[in-house]
């Protein structure tokens, strides 16, 4: 059954003050806080920044500094599958930029936006992640795929939609 917006966001914030409740108001609890929303949310919206900074008594300048200094958190929503392409050197010269390109076509990404109207997908560039044996590579959602082409990315995109999968799932 899906979670009411209400209910998710009653949630969030009893799962929040269990982390104070466990690390203390200190500021060494800050990224526990954001990890807990950005997996809850795919992204940090802002009212919860506030509550945060608010919890912990840390400027709401200091919690948002954070949240943008790590790649790992991001402030505007992203798709249900976050697609990253690895165009670091090993990648990039294995032909990175055709699988990036096929991916953006597949998916309909338009305006040079990251993410679909339909909230499915985020397609992003990132640098090495560490597979460059098996370059080019792609994660989707933490999942390595290596040696992509952009036609095995046309089967893997085909098998994600197979299964039926919504935006609000
Ligand atoms: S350059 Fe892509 S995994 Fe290393």
């Amino acid at each position: 059954m899906l979670q009411t917006t209400a209910n998710r966001q009653l949630d969030i914030l009893q799962r929040l003050d269990n982390l104070v409740q466990r690390y203390g108001k200190h500021s060494s609890t800050l990224i526990p806080m954001l990890q807990e929303i950005q997996n809850a949310y795919r992204y940090l919206p802002e009212d919860l920044l506030t509550h945060v900074a608010t919890a912990l008594d840390l400027s709401p300048a200091t919690v948002y500094g954070v949240a943008t200094f790590y790649a790992q958190f991001s402030l505007e929503p992203k798709g249900k599958y976050v697609i990253q392409v690895c165009d670091g050197t090993a990648c990039h010269v294995r032909g990175s930029m055709p699988v990036y390109e096929a991916i953006c076509k597949k998916v309909r990404l338009v305006d040079g936006k990251a993410t679909t109207e339909d909230g499915m997908f985020t397609v992003e560039t990132v640098s090495c992640v560490g597979a460059c044996a098996a370059a080019p590579v792609v994660t989707i959602n933490g999942e390595v795929y290596g040696k992509v082409t952009p036609d095995a990315i046309h089967v893997i995109l085909d098998t994600l939609e197979s299964r039926g999968d919504t935006a609000d799932a």
